[in-house]
């Protein structure tokens, strides 16, 4: 069990409104009550903060905002003491412009070896005055951004499928590949026990960087589904021979040492590339988080990813929230196309009643929660946070809103500042009442510590579910699907439990058995619609 930090929204000892490492390990005793395994860290290198932390100056350091070196190793060590392990987010499709790396590709003329470790073209037209091709960044506009060449003239262009902030490397460079073995082993050795890798599926570009068919309209798509296009920069099989390299690294190292994928690839047949044994560990099961509310099209994603992940004898995962999506409190009851990361906001039609969101959302926790394989939560699910929604205009902070002119609300709904405490400054996310992003005054509603008191709480349903799926070891078991009775009604077992989940809008009457679980307190022994119960049979 794998739990997201994103530090920035997490807990901020000193104040100064953005989290940071101390805050994390102040709190790690509350991750080890709520029962998981593992912390993934968000970026905390040193950064301009672009993009929050996904455009890295320096991979060897930690950045002010979020503490110092000596935070780190004492957040490493304090997670150990507790049987928690460690892994950090690594990015190594692009770095950030003020990486000394790009600052001298700028000072360095066309054709130099310094402008090689990044991607650099000549622009087209007479005057090299448009993009060399049609490719459309993920954050909007143009992926290509021309520079002004040490004379003072317009020069070359550079690519970037973020930010204009975060340069692409040219991963054909061995300058690039020795550079990242470095930043793995330096942190390998302050004890780390793995990576997620950052956008995993993008680091080799076609090598004529062709123009798109349709660049509006690329989505995810490899190209191997007949409706997605192939797009050139995502999921080339070039990428694997990286993965091939750090794994041997890591096999080097004491401990188990893991890579886990962020390859947003379709159709998720492509995935198991990326988990092959001599390749990642673990992907996250992009495929799973995407699965509208119901029953057909959640057996099938479920199906589909025991089969492909198994295929390739890697554990299987499941995800329904990160720092990119909607969270699932309020996404599962969104009707509605919502695609990846554009997010919602005030004019966002048709939004969903909370209450009967949150209910959905506990049921699908309870659902995945049973799964075999690894599920990776996001900070705040726990807590049932829905995605902040009436955040306004000039509070957000996420490029996508700015790149899209604010057509596209992105991702800030979701990163919003924990609430620890339903009293006090920013619910105690730090004692100064300074948060980046401002914090939905009913907040305090969600505060971890009325939760913690709350029998019903979903913190505590959370609790329940992950101390139940340890104890009964059900990560290490495999899905059987029951004889099904109603059709919106999925109903699985895994060892002796049978999960019956409730898509539909009518009780149903559950089979004898005793209910260790269910995602809302039951009144009899039936279930309600979207509610989702464990059951020993
Ligand atoms: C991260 C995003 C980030 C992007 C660029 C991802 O997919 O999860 O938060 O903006 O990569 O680094």
């Amino acid at each position: 069990m794998i739990y997201q930090v994103y530090p920035r929204s997490f807990a901020d000892a000193n104040g100064d409104g953005i989290g940071d490492l101390p805050g994390v390990t102040i709190h790690l005793d509350d991750l080890v009550d709520l029962g998981i395994d593992a912390v993934w860290l968000s970026p905390f290198y040193r950064s301009p903060q672009r993009d929050a932390g996904y455009d890295v100056s320096d991979y060897t350091d930690v950045d002010p905002v979020f503490g110092t070196l000596t935070d780190a190793d004492d957040l490493i060590a304090a997670a150990h003491a507790r049987g928690l392990r460690i892994l950090i987010d690594i990015v190594p499709n692009h770095s950030s412009s003020d990486h000394p790396w790009f600052q001298e590709a700028l000072a360095s003329p066309p054709g130099s070896p310094a402008r090689a470790r990044y991607i650099f073209r000549e622009g087209k037209g007479q005057y090299g005055e448009f993009p060399p091709n049609n490719w459309q960044s993920v954050f909007g506009g143009s992926m290509w951004t021309r520079v002004t060449e040490a004379d003072g003239t317009l020069g070359q262009w550079y690519l970037h499928i973020f930010d204009t902030s975060q340069p692409d490397f040219d991963w054909t460079n061995p300058d690039v590949r020795d550079m990242f073995e470095g930043v793995l082993r330096f942190w390998l050795d302050r004890g780390v026990d793995g990576f997620r890798v950052d956008v995993a599926h993008g680091l080799m570009k076609h090598p004529d960087l062709p123009d798109i068919a349709d660049p509006a309209h690329t989505g995810l798509g490899t190209g191997d589904a007949a409706d997605v296009q192939p797009v050139p920069y995502w999921a080339q099989d070039s990428v694997h021979e990286v993965y091939r390299d750090w794994r041997a690294l890591l096999e080097t190292y004491p401990g188990e040492r893991v890579l886990v994928a962020e390859a947003w690839v379709e159709p998720i047949t492509r995935l198991s590339d990326w988990v092959r044994p001599d390749e990642m560990h673990q992907a996250f099961n992009f495929s799973y988080l995407a699965t509208a509310w119901s029953a057909n099209e959640l057996r099938q994603t479920i199906n589909d990813s025991l089969a492909i992940f198994g295929s390739v004898g890697a554990p299987t995962t499941w995800v329904l929230s990160n720092h990119d999506v909607v969270r699932h409190a309020t996404r599962l009851a969104l009707t509605g196309d919502h695609p990846q990361g554009d997010g919602i906001g005030p004019d966002t039609p048709n939004l969903p009643d909370p209450i009967a969101a949150l209910r959905r959302a506990r049921a699908a926790t309870t659902l995945m929660l049973a799964l075999p394989g690894s599920a990776y939560l996001y900070q705040g699910e726990e807590l049932g946070l829905p995605e902040a929604i009436d955040l306004p205009g000039d509070a957000r902070q996420d490029p996508t809103w700015f790149r899209t002119n604010g057509e596209r609300y992105g991702r800030d709904g979701c990163r919003v500042p924990l609430p620890w405490t339903s009293t006090g400054p920013s619910y105690g996310f730090n004692d100064t009442g300074a948060s980046w992003l401002p914090q939905p005054d009913e907040w305090h509603r969600h505060a971890r510590d009325t939760q913690r008191a709350r029998a019903t709480s979903t913190l505590n349903l959370y609790r329940h579910l992950l101390h139940l799926r340890r104890q009964l070891n059900l990560g290490h078991g495999n899905v059987q699907w029951e004889h099904d009775t109603y059709p919106d009604v999925l109903a699985l077992r895994n060892r002796d439990i049978l999960v019956m989940t409730n898509l539909g809008t009518d009780t149903v009457i559950l089979p004898p058995g005793e209910i260790l679980a269910s995602s809302v307190p039951l009144t009899g022994h039936e279930l309600p619609a979207d509610t989702a119960v464990w059951l020993r049979t």
